[in-house]
């Protein structure tokens, strides 16, 4: 969803904000725009790709401000991007967020004699600044932040000045502290290029930047806010040479995974509330709500805890059991929903914890206690080796409650990860490919799997694929089968795999194609399958985990296959900020 960038140092400033778009244009955008101090303001803004529009960009000065839009308040325009300016085209700001109660400031200011350009929410700002503006930006902003309700993180420039004026509630907001250079974003991945030393900044502050150095307030006084190290490289938000940020993140996921495993285990002490529980529940969207669900199998199977996965969405509508502990899981930490069924979750007196990959936040400043995956900046918006982190902390938390009980599973993974990422899986995306709608089946840990594998297919490649309880197909979705009905199925040696062949021969009579995803040297599988997919020989635990990875590769290579934009599909954002 939207970004915003801000540079104040020796650079110009044009540059670092472009630059900067360009690296949170993960995030989902439809239009952008910079504006400069030089020593009038000065404003770019336009629709589409960020790239195109590189070499039109001429704007001078040391000090500047942009912004990624991704619509709410009025369609995707020039018009409706920022950064937007008052009447006098003095003051210039950008805005993460949504103010709520922007129609009625807006009539107010037009009763009192502003004029408006766009449809936005955000365009009332500037001209409450303009009224309060005497020659002290700070001031003028801190006096109308009061009036604003809802959500923002917002910088903001003004004609004639060297500062940039920052404030924050609700939305992500980090301050890069270089030398003799400062450099604001929505995230951590900006700011890399410039220094590693990073200024989260808390709902309430208000930040103040002029070459002289850094003021934070929280009202009128100002406060000290810890410099943290961002433990990310510049290296790791490049492609490398893979043709996509999907690609690459996919063949991160070995190091990725034995990373998280170890992260987790440094923590261990903080698992004891989980291990007391009487219960635990888990609040989570899309991916990390997939990864969330192979806990809740874990747990309960493992551990003997009752373990419930709730969509961060639905949570507001589920009481919380007294003295539950509840996990928030989120690749981003800033996801919305996630963060405010946490919120709710602490009011009620919940034990709190969060998963996430990103230091510093939403989450981890509500939830008590944090746990990190260490998957590294993912920049595509379809989630893989985040998942396959999340997967790998659920794992070793319950490994370390049940005294090793996962031990063998974690080392087969990081054994034979690789060997899954190198899967064949071309066969497989010549029966799919064509299809309108594909079914993905599994049972117990495979269940999850099949949801998550269904989930990448349908984000990346725009074919419509439901993820399946394999036993739940007869129970309704059977009448969809037919020969132009492929089904991709996780059948592995196990505790589920007799069931399963039943579920297989089910669906054959009813003349599904099928893509079988099995063990190496499994004959019964492989015949019965239109398509085999073999995996070596693991316990049912890690081969699930396996399959995830050439669900990943089978997403992947049919959406290239079919000519998508596989790092940015279309219609959505990597970090969903609006409930
Ligand atoms: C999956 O590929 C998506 N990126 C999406 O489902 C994502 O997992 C979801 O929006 C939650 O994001 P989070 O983990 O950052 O909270």
């Amino acid at each position: 969803m939207c970004g915003i960038v801000g540079y104040l140092g020796y650079r110009q400033a044009a540059e670092v904000c472009m630059e900067g778009l360009l690296r949170l244009e993960y995030r989902g955008y439809d239009s952008f725009g910079i504006a400069t101090v030089s020593p009038e303001i000065a404003v770019f803004k336009e629709t589409g790709k960020i790239s195109a529009a590189k070499d039109a960009v001429h704007l001078k000065g040391t000090c500047g401000i942009g912004h990624t839009r991704w619509a709410t308040h009025g369609v995707p325009s020039r018009t409706n991007a920022h950064p937007f300016t008052d009447c006098t085209g003095k003051i210039a700001v950008v805005h993460n967020g949504i103010i709520e109660n922007y129609a009625a400031l807006k009539r107010d200011l037009e009763k009192r004699g502003h004029t408006f350009v766009s449809e936005t929410d955000t365009e009332v700002i500037p001209h409450l600044i303009e009224e309060k503006y005497t020659g002290n930006l700070r001031e003028a902003v801190s006096k109308i932040l009061p009036l604003l309700e809802g959500a923002y993180a917002i910088l903001v420039i003004a004609e004639g000045t060297e500062e940039i004026v920052a404030a924050r509630k609700g939305s992500p907001l980090v301050l890069g502290v270089g030398d003799r250079e400062y450099v604001f974003a929505s995230d951590g991945l900006p700011i890399l290029d410039y220094t590693r030393k990073v200024i989260y900044l808390e709902d309430g502050d208000l930040a103040e930047v002029t070459p002289a150095g850094y003021t934070i307030y929280q009202g009128k006084k100002p406060v000290e806010r810890k410099v943290a190290t961002l433990e990310w490289d510049a290296a790791d938000v490049r492609k490398g040479g893979f043709a996509h940020y999907m690609l690459k993140e996919m063949y991160e996921q070995p190091e990725v995974f034995s990373n998280t495993i170890n992260s987790i285990t440094e923590n261990a002490a903080a698992l004891c509330r989980i291990r007391e529980a009487r219960s635990v529940t888990v609040v989570a969207c899309g991916t990390s709500a997939n990864a969330s669900t192979v806990f809740a199998y874990l747990m309960e199977s493992v551990c003997g805890i009752p373990t419930r996965v709730v969509l961060a969405s639905e949570f507001k509508y589920f009481p919380t059991p007294k003295n539950d502990v509840v996990i928030a899981v989120s690749q981003s930490g800033e996801t919305a929903d996630t963060i405010s069924a946490l919120k709710i979750a602490k009011e009620r007196g919940a034990k709190t914890f969060c998963v996430t990959n990103v230091l510093g936040s939403s989450l981890t400043r509500i939830a008590e206690t944090t746990l990190y995956t260490r998957a590294g900046p993912e920049v595509s918006v379809a989630a893989t080796k985040s998942f396959t982190a999340q997967v790998a902390a659920f794992m070793e938390i319950v490994n370390i409650i049940s005294g090793g009980m996962l031990k063998k599973a974690v080392a087969e993974i990081q054994r034979y990860l690789p060997e899954a990422l190198d899967c064949d899986v071309e066969s497989a995306v010549e029966l799919v490919k064509d299809a309108s709608t594909l079914l993905y089946v599994g049972r117990g840990l495979s269940y999850p799997i099949s949801m998550e594998g269904a989930l990448k297919m349908k984000e990346i490649s725009y074919i419509h694929a439901e993820g399946y309880a394999a036993g739940e197909l007869k129970h309704g979705p059977f009448a969809l089968l037919s020969k132009e009905t492929p089904v991709v199925a996780v059948c592995l040696p196990g505790s589920t795999y007799p069931v399963m062949m039943s579920n297989l021969k089910e669906i054959k009579a009813r003349s599904a194609p099928e893509v079988v995803i099995g063990c190496v040297g499994d004959i019964d599988a492989e015949e019965i399958a239109d398509v085999f997919i073999p995996l070596p020989k693991v316990s049912e635990t890690a081969g699930v985990i396996l399959a995830s990875v050439v669900l990943q590769m089978l997403a992947y290579k049919t959406a290239v296959a079919l000519g998508t934009d596989v790092d940015m599909p279309r219609n959505l954002a990597k970090s969903v900020t609006v409930e």
